[in-house]
């Protein structure tokens, strides 16, 4: 299926708004390079219902995309340089020289600014031009001028990133004459964008952003390959909504790297060649940091040991039988003391590995920084997290027109999967802790953080009855409490209602 070109806005579900919108952004194109723009990229920010930090472990997810979104208007330019502009001022503009090799392409992954996201959307077009002989090796190329305009909030957890890089590649590409590439293309090429920036990301959220449907859940499988699903949700009366709200704490995912969002790509890789070892697993190595994953050693349990038929990820039923298994298993790895954390020393030695072989192998791809290891409570917060993504599912496949009950075992999964993003995979903050409570105690089924966390955003399940309470007891009570000044209108971009939403385009109006 190719990402779709569109001639007008009727898919956001409030166009009026949208077609202002879109019209500033052609006059601040217009006032900074004296013509109007050719198209618009654009790509969607995500919410994830639940599945959090296990698509690099290789275990389906459950995001949507939403109506936040990135927009660029675009031009061909002559020259050799790429121009980019952004309405926020906070963004400066930027002159980017027409790359002739992908080696012409600097990537500053320590300090990484607005731009090096850019070149990220760059480097993988450039690739893919090559790839399909539309762009030859050594050839420029084109030259464009881009203004940019965000409605996903940076740092928040929504992909305002993924949704940044997408918009940039589908510029690229555009430009350079590949004007109909296929979902399934664009997601893979994108998937490894912020690989560049330095941050070892999964798949979920360029797989959100691209594939979103209008009114959808999208179920994002990695084995036994990288595919979306649209999957609608249970017609509820009042009508299931969502409300975002963001902690304000912002959650910059590149920068605490190191000790956040990388650390953990470490933790499960040592965790799944642990599991492995224990049980003199076969294993492919394909983790980010090509070890085993904790997906790969999950199922290697399960057909070596066991002798099991594989499974496809398909059947729910085995997927959720053979995962609470798996969890009584990984009680028994682990003594006490190592459930509470590992020196890197002791974790070498039960890998069977020296200090240098043990660096090498999992400490040598980006930098890291810990005292300890975690490795029980990662493998307990990704099997536990696998396991609810399936539990979810089935309680959607088996929906008998109880409301009642679809909401209140949702908001259960969801308020577990919070309680094993605080407490083991300790990616909570003090604020998304107090949100989800106020959420859960004022008209919320349940209530998380929602992407890497660290900050960001919590997710909160509700009905579309409720939503006017829950919004005002949030802003008296978390907003108001902790920001006495904040303005009307910073409240309003702190809580968003969202349907799941159509994923990225490109937009040629009328
Ligand atoms: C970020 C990453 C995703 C995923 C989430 C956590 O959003 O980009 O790949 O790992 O965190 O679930």
């Amino acid at each position: 299926m190719l990402v779709p070109t569109l001639t007008n806005l009727s898919f956001y579900s409030n166009p009026d708004a949208q077609r202002e919108r879109y019209g500033a952004l052609e006059t601040a194109f217009r006032h900074r390079f004296h013509t109007g723009p050719a198209f618009v990229a654009r790509a969607p920010g995500r919410v994830n219902l639940i599945g959090e930090h296990i698509d690099y472990c290789h275990f389906s997810v459950l995001p949507m995309a939403i109506e936040a979104d990135v927009i660029a208007a675009v031009h061909a330019a002559p020259g050799e340089s790429i121009t980019i502009a952004n309405t926020n001022p906070k963004f400066a503009t930027a002159e980017i020289p027409v790359p002739r090799h992908e080696s012409d392409i600097l990537v500053d992954k320590v300090k990484p600014l607005w731009a090096d996201y850019f070149k990220c959307g760059m480097l993988v077009a450039r690739k893919y031009l090559v790839e399909k002989h539309l762009l030859q090796e050594g050839q420029a190329l084109k030259a464009f001028n881009a203004v940019f305009d965000g409605s996903v909030p940076a740092g928040g957890g929504l992909s305002s990133s993924a949704a940044f890089c997408i918009a940039a590649t589908l510029a690229v590409l555009k430009v350079n004459g590949e004007g109909a590439i296929t979902k399934s293309d664009l997601t893979r090429i994108t998937v490894v964008c912020e690989h560049y920036v330095g941050l070892s990301n999964g798949g979920m959220d360029q797989s959100a952003s691209i594939n979103g449907e209008d009114g959808k859940v999208m179920l994002i499988l990695f084995k036994p390959a990288l595919h979306a699903e649209p999957f609608q949700m249970p017609k509820l009366q009042p009508e299931l909504s969502f409300l975002i709200s963001n902690s304000l704490v912002t959650a910059n995912k590149t920068e605490t790297a190191p000790s956040n969002y990388n650390l953990r790509v470490v933790e499960v890789a040592v965790a799944a060649d642990l599991v492995a070892r224990e049980f003199a697993l076969d294993c492919a190595q394909d983790s980010n940091i090509q070890t085993a994953t904790l997906r790969g050693a999950f199922d290697a349990y399960c057909t070596q040991k066991l002798g099991l038929s594989p499974w496809d990820g398909a059947d729910i039923a085995i997927g959720i039988e053979r995962l609470q298994d798996m969890l009584k298993v990984v009680e028994t790895l682990f003594s006490d003391a190592e459930k509470d954390g590992m020196l890197t020393e002791h974790t070498a030695q039960r890998l069977g590995l020296s200090g240098a072989e043990f660096s090498a192998r999992y400490l040598s791809h980006f930098p890291v920084k810990y005292d300890r290891l975690n490795i029980y409570r990662r493998t307990k917060h990704v099997y536990g997290d696998s396991l609810r993504v399936l539990q979810t599912l089935e309680l959607m496949r088996s929906f008998n027109g109880d409301a009642q009950g679809f909401l209140q075992g949702l908001g259960r999964l969801m308020d577990e999967s919070q309680a094993s993003t605080r407490d083991l995979n300790q990616a909570s903050t003090a604020e998304c802790d107090q949100l989800c409570t106020l959420g859960r105690q004022n008209g919320s089924y349940g209530s998380r953080v929602t992407g890497a966390g660290f900050g960001g955003c919590v997710v909160h399940l509700t009905t579309v009855d409720r939503l006017d309470a829950l919004r005002s007891t949030l802003e008296e009570l978390y907003y108001r409490k902790r920001w006495p000044a904040i303005s009307d209108s910073e409240l309003a971009d702190a809580i968003v209602v969202s349907k799941p939403a159509m994923g990225a385009c490109v937009l040629e109006l009328e």
